[in-house]
């Protein structure tokens, strides 16, 4: 069969690495599985009860000698009692040293995998092949891994980068439509806060699926950005701007996910509302935005993404949890601002009240 991709490398300094993207790759992850199983490495896969079911045979196909770790499917898994288990299933199999992992799944999967890879025997080798939309264009690049904690998303982790990310986008065949539309709150989050151009191809093009021609062209579009942001602030350390640009809307949007549960809202349904909510922020702020706010809310729209709270949540609890939340700078909210789309800035020290009435907007009590 003919493979179709294209690479991509994301530079990070003393640790570049490839990023393959198209369609038909499972070859290619066969031949670097087979590379790594013929040198006598064992080779572990992570992935979920789903993918277990619905990607059968890509898993047959590339996954044949390794052995493979079956968790739940789901945002509740990314905790530590599954990392737990993950561990003692490494260690049931004589995972050592060199041995590698494979993240096959989401971003649930791919963070919690990396997060395992980058703490088993205080680091193992591990690859990203991404099944969602959400972890191609998003999570699976750039090495940010980790679980979940009661105080908060994404609160124990690391920085910690894979060897390669493999982007199949034939595996986005059997993502279920609320996947993939979860999803597309990422990429719209990318045309955002760095590229105007697929901002307003998003906008002009209709609703993007799997089969659309022009979805390698968005995922790299993604991709690129995403490659650059990291490459330049690996660890969210810039003074403003930075790596935490990418966090648009997500102050608002962890809130919710952590408030809730980790449950009720998918990861990029929870950012929906909060890009609706930065949208707001900002133009209380003095920015203009002229003309956003009508394609933003139609273009979450047309993908059925929420643009508020779908039940009341408690104000004082979701103010509780942002202010629990990494993106505080000396316990000060920062937030990500537009100023204009594609164009996005950091800014601290905003008046609490605001925040609230943007709460409030969105649907809190
Ligand atoms: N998802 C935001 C980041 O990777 O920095």
């Amino acid at each position: 069969m003919e493979i179709l991709s294209k690479t991509l490398e994301v530079g990070i300094k003393g640790k570049a690495y490839p990023i393959h993207l198209g369609s038909s790759l499972g070859l290619k992850v066969r031949s670097v599985i087979q590379k790594i199983l013929d040198s006598g490495r064992k080779v572990c896969v992570v992935t979920d009860e789903n993918l277990k079911v619905s990607q059968a045979s890509f898993i047959n196909q590339c996954f044949d000698g390794c052995s493979i770790c079956v968790l739940p499917a789901g945002e509740t898994t990314k905790s530590m009692h599954y990392l737990g288990k993950t561990f003692d299933f490494f260690c049931d199999q004589g995972l050592g040293r060199n041995s590698v992992l494979i993240a096959f799944g989401g971003g649930v999967i791919g963070d919690l995998t990396g997060y395992a890879a980058a703490s088993y025997l205080r680091g193992i080798d591990f690859y990203q092949v991404p099944t969602t939309l959400l972890s191609m264009v998003d999570s699976s690049v750039g090495g940010k891994t980790g679980i979940n904690i009661s105080g908060g998303k994404n609160l124990v982790g690391a920085f910690y980068q894979p060897e390669a990310v493999f982007i199949d986008t034939d595996l986005l065949s059997t993502l279920p439509p609320r996947e993939f539309s979860a999803g597309m709150a990422e990429v719209v989050k990318t045309g955002l806060l760095g590229n105007k151009e697929l901002f307003d191809k998003l906008v002009l093009m209709g609703k993007l699926s799997d089969k659309h021609p022009d979805l390698v062209s968005v995922i790299t579009a993604c991709c690129v950005l995403k490659s650059t942001v990291v490459s330049e602030d690996e660890r969210e350390m810039a003074h403003s701007g930075g790596r935490a640009l990418l966090n648009l809307g997500h102050t608002f949007g962890h809130a919710i996910e952590n408030v809730t549960g980790y449950g009720a809202y998918l990861h990029g349904e929870a950012v929906a509302i909060g890009l609706v909510m930065a949208k707001n922020l900002s133009i209380r702020c003095g920015y203009s935005l002229e003309g956003l706010s009508e394609s933003l809310v139609n273009l979450l729209q047309l993908y059925q993404l929420p643009l508020s709270l779908k039940e009341p949540l408690p104000l004082e609890s979701l103010m509780k949890s942002m202010f629990s939340d990494k993106k505080t700078r000396n316990g000060k909210l920062r937030f990500v601002l537009l100023r204009n789309i594609g164009d996005a800035i950091t800014k601290e020290g905003i008046d609490e009240k605001m925040i609230e009435e943007i709460w409030r907007a969105g649907g809190a009590k």
